[in-house]
């Protein structure tokens, strides 16, 4: 076995780290828009020479404001996928169907916090900034996948998170406590959610031949484009709320836009899909399969 995780141990740590919405952000609490809230490793708005100091705040605000509404509506296909995949087990092992359950749980209550996140942001920045969506209609599509490679996707949603608390604690200590603090508080539950995954994720894979993993990996990949078209798009978004809040054109418009866009595939893809124990998830599933994203994941990096 590739990992000791188990349902009983996996739902007890859960319990541990559970924390409150007003631990991480009152309702009305204000954030701190004298700095920046994305780590810079994460936004990599500091190198874009093009732009002021205060414009590159600007813009590493708008790309912390796409990271609320996109884990918004990551979460929000986590949430039914947990609770599709609950519903047939409600009467087997009982700690699997209260360590599923309480992971649904707290993807709901993370859905709420990226709310209270984003009002609070609406709150104190001076223009609006447009999302891709409806968020329905982005987890209808995701969906509509063999529940492994939707699994899959999950799976490595949770581990990046992981790369977004270090970031944010490694990179310079100038980003908003109040942004430290929620991609702390994110991945201390994130962390059991992805041992609960890793299980799932195997349960799903079992007794699948060879071929048919092969299929689920295209679909996985075709999510994993889904997703892409998504972020260029959103980068395009984020460069008009930039114009519009900084009232000006920005010369190399395009430039920065497939830059941005590189940065968002590192954030939302890359992170996840280079992280060791996802790629041990593959691995233990068909070696095939983790060849074939290993292939792929210099493009999101
Ligand atoms: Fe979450
Ligand atoms: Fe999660």
């Amino acid at each position: 076995m590739y990992h000791d995780f188990n349902y009983e141990a996996t739902l007890a740590s859960s319990l541990r780290a559970q924390w409150q919405l007003d631990d991480v952000l009152g309702a009305d609490q204000e954030l701190d828009f004298s700095r920046n809230f994305m780590p810079e490793s994460l936004a990599r708005t500091a190198v874009l020479d093009t732009l002021n100091p205060f414009e590159q705040r600007i813009l590493n605000q708008i790309s912390a404001h796409q990271y609320l509404t996109i884990f918004g509506v990551v979460e929000e296909f986590i949430l039914p996928f947990l609770v599709d995949h609950a519903r047939p087990h409600l009467l087997g092992d009982d700690w699997r169907v209260r360590a599923i359950l309480n992971f649904a749980t707290e993807e709901a209550k993370h859905i709420h916090l990226f709310k209270r996140f984003h009002d609070a942001f609406v709150r104190g920045f001076p223009v609006e900034c447009q999302m891709i969506g409806p968020s329905e209609a982005i987890g209808a599509e995701v969906l509509r996948h063999d529940p492994l490679a939707v699994g899959l996707v999950i799976l490595m949603i949770e581990w990046m998170t992981q790369q977004h608390y270090l970031g944010s604690i490694r990179d310079d200590g100038d980003i908003d406590p109040l942004f430290k603090s929620l991609m702390k508080h994110h991945w201390m539950e994130e962390a059991q959610h992805a041992k609960l995954d890793t299980l799932i994720v195997d349960a799903l894979a079992e007794g699948r031949s060879e071929a048919e993993l092969d299929r689920a990996i295209d679909e996985f990949l075709e999510i994993g484009g889904f997703l892409d078209n998504g972020l260029k798009t959103q980068a395009e978004f984020n460069l008009d709320a930039l114009e519009k809040a900084i009232g000006r054109k920005v010369e190399n418009r395009d430039e920065i836009i497939a830059q941005q866009h590189q940065a968002a595939r590192w954030t939302y893809i890359g992170s996840g899909m280079v992280h060791e124990r996802f790629k041990a998830t593959l691995e233990a599933i068909s070696p095939n399969a983790a060849k074939r994203l290993a292939e792929v994941a210099p493009v999101f990096a």
